[in-house]
């Protein structure tokens, strides 16, 4: 019962405030038909995150897990005309389908999927000269949260914005019985986050068509 009061009230703002929009259905559809599990990011947080990037004036965007594509485009929508977002994602049959969704609209222009190792990929930014981000979607693997957090800030430059998914999932992280490597990784991202000075931080729990999860969002105040 509660949790189709969250669906009914995640449709009823995703019709009515955010609005079909016949690129994001068409890419959720793809997504669908390729028989991806149904883990992208909701409409109404896709236009949270598009906004953020728009408030920001976010130019440069760091995606680790791009699955089909949904979660890049609504980055890829708020940005401006030659911005950037690279989106890392390790299966190629994903990266595929998510180049195929991506080129079909405007999208093109701003994303590049890059195929690999993302921790792989991002220790190798570190290396090369390159701007720093100014916004970073963590979604990928969730025992790896850390690394990621890790390599995130030293690729970010003071005001850099962190989102991390799935930081809540339906509880499991506060109730500690139940410890997946998921749950572990994600626990341990948690006490980087509470006991690193460098970050300002909150942790915003979730309900809608996704079920009980959260994001956390982090400033990066200094990263010397
Ligand atoms: C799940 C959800 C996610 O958003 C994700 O990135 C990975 C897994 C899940 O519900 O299993
Ligand atoms: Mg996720």
């Amino acid at each position: 019962m509660r949790k189709d009061l969250w669906y009914a009230i995640d449709e009823k703002y995703r019709n009515e405030i955010v609005k079909p929009d016949p690129r994001f259905e068409k890419i959720q559809q793809n997504c669908a038909e390729a028989g991806l599990p149904t883990i992208s990011i909701s409409y109404t947080h896709g236009r949270l995150f598009e906004l953020l990037v728009r408030a920001m004036g976010a130019k440069y965007i760091l995606e680790i897990g791009t699955l089909g594509g949904f979660s890049t485009a609504w980055f890829a929508s708020g940005l401006p005309y030659g911005g950037k977002l690279i989106s890392l994602e390790l299966d190629p049959e994903r990266a595929t389908l998510a180049r195929q969704n991506l080129n079909m609209f405007e999208f093109k222009a701003k994303v590049e999927v890059w195929v690999g190792d993302a921790l792989h990929n991002m220790t190798e930014m570190t290396k090369i000269d390159q701007p720093p981000f100014d916004l970073i979607f963590i979604d990928g693997e969730k025992s790896q949260y850390p690394d990621y957090l890790d390599l995130a800030i030293q690729l970010s430059h003071p005001g850099t914005l962190i989102i991390a998914d799935n930081v809540v999932k339906h509880g499991r992280v506060y109730n500690e019985k139940t410890e997946t490597p998921s749950q572990i990784g994600i626990t341990k991202f948690h006490d980087m986050v509470a006991n690193d000075p460098r970050l300002q931080a909150t942790v915003q729990q979730t309900v809608g068509e996704k079920g009980h999860d959260g994001f956390s969002f982090i400033v990066v105040l200094e990263n010397d």
